[in-house]
Order: C-alpha cells, then structure tokens, then sequence
C-alpha cells in the first residue's frame, strides 16, 4: 500500500519506519526542513534501539522517503496518518492546533477516497472535527470526494518502541465505515498473522481507550508510591508487599513498580488532557486529580530523604546523580524526576555530578545554562566519575549498568557511602553488609 505520515517526531517515525519494512511504500511529512534533510541522509534525530538500521535499509530499497511537503507526499497514497505533536494547552487540555491545520492541509489536496488516521493522541470527539475540516476544505473547492476519518491510537514504549510496534499486544482501530475498516485491517494484517491482534470499535471508543490505558497505568503507579510511602512509615518492606500483590493474576506485576515519579511526554500529558475532559463535561475527576497530584509529590521524595538526612542546607555538600532520561532505554528527559532533584539540590547550595548512558547531550542542551556556569552541575563521563568525593548518591533511572555496580569501588570513591535509591534497584541488607547507609522507595527508611 502507498502510505502518508504527517509528522516525523517519535511515533510518526517509528510507525512509517515499520510499515515501510512490512512492504508498504511509506512518504513521511515533516515541516522541520532540517529533520528531513537529515534523515533523508540517514541521519536519525532520536535515539531509540534498533530503529536506525531499519530506516536506513527502507531509505537504501526506496519505500521509504521523507519530504517537507505534504501535497507532494499526496500523490497516490491510501491511507494518511496524522501523527504531529498535540501538546498542552494553558488549561492541561490537548492542543490540536497542528492535528487540524493537516487536516485542512489534507482536505486542499486530496482528490480520490482515503483513509484518514488520527494517531497522535487526541481528546474524544477530534476525529469529527478533523473530518469537518476536511469536509469545509473539499466544499471550497467544490469537490465531491469521500473519505473516512478512523481512530488508530499508538502504544509504544519509548525505548522499545520498533518491538511494540512489529509485536503489538492489541492494534486498537475505532471506524465507522467498512469500507475503512477493510483496508485498515489489511494493512495490519502482517502484524497479528499467527493471531488476530485487532481489537475493532467506534472512533470515540477509540480516542478513549488511548487515554484510559495511559490513566490506567499512571494510577496503578501512583497507588504503588502511595503505598510505598506507607510502608516507610511503618517499618514494612514495600518490595515483598509488590511481590506479594502482583502474583495475584489479577492486579499483575507491570506498573506496580514505586519509585521517584513517572514522567515522559505521554502520562503526565495524558492524565491531564482527561482531566481536563471531565471538567468540560462538569464532571469531577476524583482518581485523575490523585493520580497527578501523587505524581507531583512523588518527584519529591528523593529530596524529602535527603533533607531528612542531612537537614535543609547542603552548602558545600556534592550529590553524585545516576540517571537524567526520565527512564532507562531513551534521552528524553521531558517531566524527568530529575530534574526536580538537580533544582531542589543546587537551590539548597548542593553540586552535584551527574551520569546517564544516553542523556548527556540532551541535559546540556534542556538544563538551565547558569547550573554549568556556576559549577553547580557537572556532568561526568562515566558513573563512577559522579561519585568521586561525594556524600551521598542517588540513583534516579534504572539503567541496567546501575543495577550491579561494583560496591566497594564505590564506596573508596564516595567520601561517605549513603545511597538514595530511587527506583529500589538494591538490597538493603546487602547494602549494608557492604557498608552503605541505604535510602529505598518504602523499604523502612
Ligand atoms: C507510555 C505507555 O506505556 C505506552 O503504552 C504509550 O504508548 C506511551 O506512554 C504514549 O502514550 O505514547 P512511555 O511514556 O514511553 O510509554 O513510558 P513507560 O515505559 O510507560 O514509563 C512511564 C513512566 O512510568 C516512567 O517514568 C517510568 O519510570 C514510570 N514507571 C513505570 C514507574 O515509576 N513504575 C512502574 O512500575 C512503571
């Protein structure tokens, strides 16, 4: 099939990619001249495992391609995806600003029936609003051409995201028409081949269910801190509660991990766009305003032990850091928990040395400029480079080289061994056998 991405960021790349090597001839639309020329070059913008070798092979066999126009890349295709950034609004709402102005784009040039798929994650309702904008575009030039406005949200997981989509666990496709549905399901029918993966239902089911699913695990993560937090308070291990809860089929081990907060682009976005849904239909949404609000407390807990521990001042103290992206697998660091931590450190007087595998260029282009002047941030080159001579470390990603660190080198490096833990990758007790004051996420202290 000939394929249109409108929208080059994360999920359109990766979604163009894969279909371009099941076989679809793929044009990708971005309006970054740079980006397109760039990859156009094979040169990838994002870091995400196992995607630049598949770009480059489909750009090398020509079914892949990239353009800056849209009515170029409008020529033969069937099925146009809209899969540009929705980001938020002052009130937390989704802005679809850039959703509709393609949609408008779509409706100048399309000329015979197609399919148009919204992917981006968009509020209930957006598909309708999409097609009449199509409509008002195709009733100025007077035309009469049908096409059909389908919801396909994306489920990816960054840093996993070409698997997610070769393998998905559902492909959700919400359509109103047959004739739709039949070249939607065509189209995905390599991916579920040994077993039928598409879970078929109306278009604003479809918009929901994108938003509920991201909801559904924040809150489960969100429950999982507040609990944490209570096992602190009660001298209980919160790990073998997580064990103990998870082996009932029922709630499951995914998401129930407690830790320093979720961040990223997509559940902090996404819980507030719902939020901000319920509110428009005068509704109150009790679990969601939890939810976030836990979150945005959650982010807060490293420093709460730290403060505990050292007290309010930490002049002319130095924190060694592990871990900027917002989890481990990516450079994002959008919404990261540390980048709480590193404000509330350096405003309390505190440097601070700082090591990720994969996110240092991007913190030296999104941290405040004057952290590096001033010497309060340095990052370092390596992970044991963010421990020398200082008094405490706190791990706030869980990359895997974190997770068996050589502990002696570690503690000749550190001038006193206190670790804060914030993603529970230690022993406590082996901690302390190997001579460290150990800080976890709700394991008693
Ligand atoms: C999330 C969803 O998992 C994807 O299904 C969805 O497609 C995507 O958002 C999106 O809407 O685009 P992602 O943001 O890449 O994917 O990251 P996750 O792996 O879901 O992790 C989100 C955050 O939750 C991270 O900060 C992670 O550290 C945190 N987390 C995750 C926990 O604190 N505890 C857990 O048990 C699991």
């Amino acid at each position: 099939m000939n394929l249109t991405i409108i929208g080059s960021g994360y999920v359109g790349l990766v979604t163009g990619t894969c279909f371009a090597e099941m076989g679809n001839h793929v044009t990708c639309v971005d309006l970054d001249e740079k980006k397109i020329a760039d990859l156009n070059q094979g040169r990838i913008p994002i870091y995400e495992p196992g995607l630049e070798p598949v770009i480059l092979s489909n750009l090398a066999d020509g079914r892949l391609r990239f353009t800056t126009s849209l009515a170029e890349a409008m020529t033969d295709s069937q099925v146009y995806f809209i899969a540009v950034g929705t980001p938020p609004g002052e009130d937390g709402s989704a802005d679809l600003r850039h959703v509709l102005a393609v949609a408008r784009e779509i409706g100048r040039c399309l000329d015979k029936y197609a399919v148009i798929v919204d992917k981006s994650t968009v509020p209930v309702g957006t598909a309708e609003k999409v097609a009449a904008v199509i409509q008002d575009e195709l009733d100025k030039r007077s035309v009469d051409i049908a096409f059909d406005v389908v919801s396909n949200p994306e489920f990816l997981k960054e840093g996993a995201a070409v698997d997610d989509f070769m393998k998905p666990d559902r492909i959700v496709i919400g359509c109103n028409s047959d004739q739709a549905r039949d070249i939607m399901c065509n189209l995905y029918a390599d991916f579920c081949r040994n077993h039928n993966r598409m879970v078929m239902m109306g278009v604003r089911e479809a918009e929901m269910t994108k938003y509920a699913a991201n909801a559904m695990l924040a809150t489960k993560i969100s429950f999982m801190n507040e609990i944490a937090g209570l096992c602190d308070a009660l001298q209980v291990d919160v790990e073998k509660v997580r064990l103990g809860i998870g082996s009932d089929s029922r709630i499951g081990f995914p998401f129930i991990y407690p830790g320093c907060g979720y961040g990223g682009s997509c559940f902090p976005k996404d819980v507030n766009a719902l939020i901000s849904m319920a509110e428009e239909n005068d509704l109150e949404p009790m679990i969601l305003n939890a939810v976030h609000q836990r979150n945005a407390d959650q982010k807060n807990v490293l420093f709460r032990k730290i403060v505990a521990r050292f007290g309010s001042d930490l002049s002319g103290m130095t924190f060694g850091l592990w871990g900027l992206a917002f989890k481990p697998g990516t450079d994002d660091m959008r919404e990261a928990p540390s980048v709480v931590l590193l404000r509330q450190l350096i405003d309390s007087g505190a440097k601070v040395k700082a090591y990720d595998p994969e996110a240092m260029d991007v913190a030296m282009q999104e941290l405040p400029k004057d952290w590096f002047e001033k010497g309060a941030l340095v990052l370092c080159q390596h992970q044991y480079d963010a421990l020398d001579d200082v008094d405490a470390l706190a791990l706030v990603t869980e990359w895997k080289p974190f997770r068996h660190p050589d502990f002696k080198v570690m503690s000749s490096l550190m001038s006193q061994a206190v670790v804060f833990d914030g993603r529970n990758q230690y022993d406590p007790k082996e901690m302390k056998s190997e001579g460290f004051e150990y800080w976890g996420i709700g394991r008693c202290g």
